[in-house]
């Protein structure tokens, strides 16, 4: 990365926050690009998945059933979003819970403050990296920079089996598969804020690109989109 753009972003920050917004499916890399750019950019990261994950944590935990709404709006009403750590949510069972309590629309209601909110004023005071479903088309509509990453469902199948392996005994790609696109399929479908490709959004496929290339790719759309 050059430093002239570190100091376009530095100017864009001092201006008033700048936002990246980064959406897109299941184990597409959107996490891993959205941590490595804010770094690079010196901005806050908010990963918005790991508040519906918690959620889907929580209800899990109390023996619940994540598409009920009662019990998911009151687990989502009670998690502390400033305090979560992703690294504990990233089992499958929590995942696929996740885009359960994820498509129910009170659960989004009580989630959207908080994150409307780090969007508005990123606790850095510079900007943010938000990455997740609903990030461009809802939560920060008026982001400058929009990217949405996506890969072959195969690929990204094959990608998330290897994260989940060791802790999966008999774990199968086939089966991560299955599971990846019945999660795509409910997150797509949903009637409230469904995964979609903003029409001003980048697509970055990252099917061809391991992660440092996909890092440099989303840096170039950065670049790109402040020329
Ligand atoms: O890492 P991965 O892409 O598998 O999932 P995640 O980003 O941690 O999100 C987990 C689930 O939360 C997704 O399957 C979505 O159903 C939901 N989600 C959402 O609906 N809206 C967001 N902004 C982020 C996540």
């Amino acid at each position: 990365m050059t430093a002239a753009l570190r100091a376009r972003i530095d100017r864009r920050c001092a201006a008033g926050p700048f936002v990246i917004a980064i959406d897109g499916p299941a184990a597409s890399g959107k996490g891993t690009i959205a941590r490595r750019i804010a770094a690079a950019l010196n901005l806050d990261h908010l990963d918005t998945g790991a508040l519906y994950r918690a959620v889907g944590a929580a209800v899990l935990e109390a023996g619940g059933d994540p598409a009920d709404e009662e019990t998911a709006v009151a687990a989502a009403r009670a998690i502390d979003a400033a305090r979560l750590d992703p690294a504990t949510l990233r089992t499958d069972a929590i995942g696929e819970a996740a885009s359960k309590v994820a498509a129910i629309p009170a659960v989004r209601a009580a989630l959207l403050a908080y994150q409307k909110s780090f969007a508005a004023a990123p606790p850095g005071g510079r900007g943010a990296v938000i990455d997740g479903r609903d990030i461009a088309t809802v939560i920060a509509p008026e982001a400058p920079v929009k990217i949405f990453v996506t890969a072959d469902p195969a690929i990204r199948a094959h990608r998330r089996y290897l994260e989940l392996k060791d802790s999966r005994l008999g774990l199968t790609e086939a089966a991560v598969l299955a599971d990846l696109e019945a999660r795509d399929r409910r997150d797509s479908g949903r009637s409230v804020a469904p995964l979609r490709q903003a029409a001003d959004a980048r697509l970055l496929d990252t099917s061809r690109l391991d992660i440092d290339a996909a890092v440099a790719a989303a840096l170039a759309i950065v670049e790109a989109v402040l020329d």
